[in-house]
């Protein structure tokens, strides 16, 4: 069947459709039924399925007699290292942390912490907790130690597991002293940490609190999986929204494995046996989705790269994996080649590798631009595909499903809407809009198995996140339109998150710690456009009168370490300017979003509200001072 006959199978019959996926999975128990809408708008899928993440995802491939196939291949140039595991070997070392956890008293339900570098013992945590039933939540390694307090805060786990040290080019990451350094800020305490030492730099640990990994696992009695029930949490996953305060997005374990399973064939195109590669990090939803559990759902092989595009050696890393490990599909964000291109837009390194095994490669994470697709077309002689997802749905919206049937590619577009999405455009009233319209993508409810059911702690919140604005729709806060073709095109945000070398961010979670700076008196953080990561984080910032003797260079100084102390290296804040006021409407309201028209040079409409114009031209003033809009 094409995809025009799967989609249309899919909205004849969701049930029978989903039902079917079903059977991919070994279940303790099989669902009788698909959906519950008893609660709607807020949905349960195989609410009465029981089943376990772990067992499918490696010890049923042990069972069926494929123990001695690779399951991962950890390549790291940074500490020169290239390990294979297999399927067996992942059975033993997951049982075994396991049952670590669960002699200190782990049960099904508790959430465990997961803050660890680009290692495969990070997919050996995630697995283990999901063997037990345990709950985990990863944080991104790029996060200060007040993002890891705030999430242990809201996760309230009772352990953490955690590597000793991360690898940067240039600099080690310094993740236990991180990890102290937030349990020291955070109310609530996990019982107790197991710590990977890596021989980089192995941590103190605190006694009687921190645990050696190696010590745990060769002490340990492999656990068994727990039966799981299929609307209960496998993970949860922060996520910047529009407060500092993150949002924790809840992943059921069912639909999670149903959802996943079906993009493995459909979408990506791979079968068991296969080598697939997202290179992300497992701090983000595409490393939870595509890095650990859906390659390994399907018995594939996955790689686990500890490196950058570029400068681990040089640009041509990418292709020596690829060829090396032998990948059928790859997927990354487009910032990713964006960094290789400019480095070596003629292609030299990309000659010297032999990618007959790659068949497709993959983008996601951030708006695709047509140049990038086009050159990454031209390198590596195969389809080239965007698809558009995000933390919340765990899976693809829109994409080309490679497996099902190739479509022609448009530039600039992730495709089509996979079957479970309704995909609409709506303008304010929530009336639908026309092809070419620009308007709120939107999703018809109820959204598909394995997305988010509900905010961890914060039910109202989710609700007003994404239910309220268009009742019966989810509103995905992204804008875009649909062509003639039934082909989207995702523009921009509609909220004040913004997508920084595929990472997203909250301006929000920024303005709050600018703020919290004794001499700063108002601030706003907007996204300008930057060439290489898509966007940058660029800060204005109003001074108190009584700060006026200390430089303003100073204060922008203080306030970009104060970004990077509190939030972290990731959120990229390093533009920042003092302006004497900024431009607002008469209610108040900051103009964020004509000031990053202004900063990125694009025409902007003047909002009949604004109470003072001339701001604008002190904005304009200042951006070029930073080198934009010139
Ligand atoms: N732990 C600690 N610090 C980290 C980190 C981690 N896991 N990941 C990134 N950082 C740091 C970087 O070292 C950098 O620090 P610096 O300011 O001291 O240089 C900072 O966070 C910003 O990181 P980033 O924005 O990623 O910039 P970069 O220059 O390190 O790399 C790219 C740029 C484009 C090469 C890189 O972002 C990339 O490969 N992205 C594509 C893949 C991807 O991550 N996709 C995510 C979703 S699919
Ligand atoms: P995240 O939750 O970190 O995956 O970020 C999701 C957001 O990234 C989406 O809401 C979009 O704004 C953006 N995004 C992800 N993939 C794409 C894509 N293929 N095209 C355009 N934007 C994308």
């Amino acid at each position: 069947m094409g995809y025009k006959e799967v989609y249309g199978a899919w909205r004849a019959d969701p049930e029978a459709f989903w039902l079917d996926a079903a059977k991919a999975i070994d279940w303790d128990t099989p669902p009788t039924k698909a959906l519950n809408d008893a609660n709607a708008p807020l949905y349960e899928w195989f609410g009465d399925a029981v089943g376990n993440t772990c067992y499918n995802a490696v010890d049923r491939h042990v069972e069926a007699g494929h123990g001695d196939r690779t399951a991962i291949i950890y390549d790291s140039p940074v500490t020169d290292t290239i390990r294979h595991i297999s399927y067996a070997e992942l059975q033993d070392e997951v049982a075994r942390l396991a049952g670590a956890l669960t002699a200190r008293g782990v049960v099904k339900g508790d959430r465990v912490i997961i803050y660890m570098p680009m290692v495969p013992q990070a997919v050996m945590a995630m697995l283990a907790c999901a063997r037990i039933g345990a709950i985990h939540s990863v944080v991104f390694g790029g996060f200060a130690a007040h993002e890891l307090a705030v999430r242990i805060d809201d996760a309230a786990p009772k352990a953490i597991i955690a590597g000793s040290c991360g690898i940067e080019p240039g600099r080690v990451v310094h993740y236990k002293p991180l990890l102290d350094d937030a349990i020291a800020q955070s109310a609530h305490k996990p019982e107790f940490c197991i710590i990977h030492q890596r021989e980089q730099e192995p941590a103190a640990l605190t006694p009687g609190r921190d645990f050696d990994w190696a010590d745990e696992v060769a002490a340990a009695t492999p656990a068994p999986c727990v039966p799981v029930g299929g609307a209960d949490p496998v993970y949860i996953l922060y996520t910047s929204g529009t407060t500092g305060a993150p949002k924790g997005v809840v992943r059921p374990s069912g639909g999670h494995m149903v959802a996943l399973h079906w993009t493995m064939k459909n979408i990506y195109d791979v079968e068991a046996g296969d080598v697939f590669w997202a290179a992300s990090d497992v701090g983000w939803v595409v490393g939870h989705s595509y890095i650990c559990y859906a390659p390994l759902l399907a018995g594939c092989t996955t790689v686990v790269f500890e490196g950058k595009p570029v400068g681990t050696p040089d640009a041509g890393t990418f292709w020596r994996v690829i060829s090396e490990h032998k990948v059928k599909s790859f997927f990354t964000a487009p910032t990713a080649f964006r960094a290789i291109k400019r480095v070596d837009s003629a292609g030299e390194f990309v000659k010297k590798y032999d990618l007959s095994c790659l068949k497709t490669m993959y983008f996601a994470g951030e708006r695709c631009d047509p140049d990038t697709l086009h050159w990454t077309e031209d390198q590596l002689g195969v389809p080239v595909i965007d698809h558009w997802w995000q933390t919340e749905t765990g899976f693809a919206i829109a994409a080309n499903p490679m497996g099902l049937e190739p479509l022609p590619v448009k530039a600039g577009s992730p495709s089509v809407p996979m079957p479970g999405y309704d995909v609409q455009i709506l303008d304010e009233g929530g009336h639908p809009m026309k092809p070419g319209e620009l308007g709120a993508v939107c999703v018809k409810l109820p959204l598909p198995p394995g997305t988010l059911p509900t905010l961890w702690n914060a039910e109202e919140r989710f609700r007003k996140s994404y239910l309220t604005t268009f009742p019966g729709y989810y509103e995905t806060g992204d804008a875009g339109m649909m062509d003639d073709d039934g082909y989207l095109y995702i523009m921009a945000r509609t909220d004040d998150v913004i997508n920084v070398a595929g990472h997203r961010l909250s301006t929000g979670a920024m303005e709050e710690v600018l703020a919290a700076h004794p001499d700063v008196a108002e601030c706003a953080v907007i996204g300008v456009a930057d060439e290489l990561k898509g966007q940058l984080p660029m800060g204005f910032l109003c001074l108190n009168s009584s700060s006026s003797e200390r430089g303003a260079e100073d204060v922008v100084k203080e306030c970009v370490k104060l970004v990077r102390d509190q939030i972290g290296p990731v959120a990229a804040f390093k533009l920042a300017v003092v302006v004497d006021r900024l431009p607002k409407t008469r209610s108040g309201k900051i103009l964020r979003g004509i000031m990053a028209k202004i900063a990125d040079g694009e025409p902007y409409k003047m909002p009949a509200t604004i109470d003072d114009p001339a701001i604008l031209d002190e904005i304009r003033a200042a951006v070029q001072g930073l080198g934009y809009a010139k």
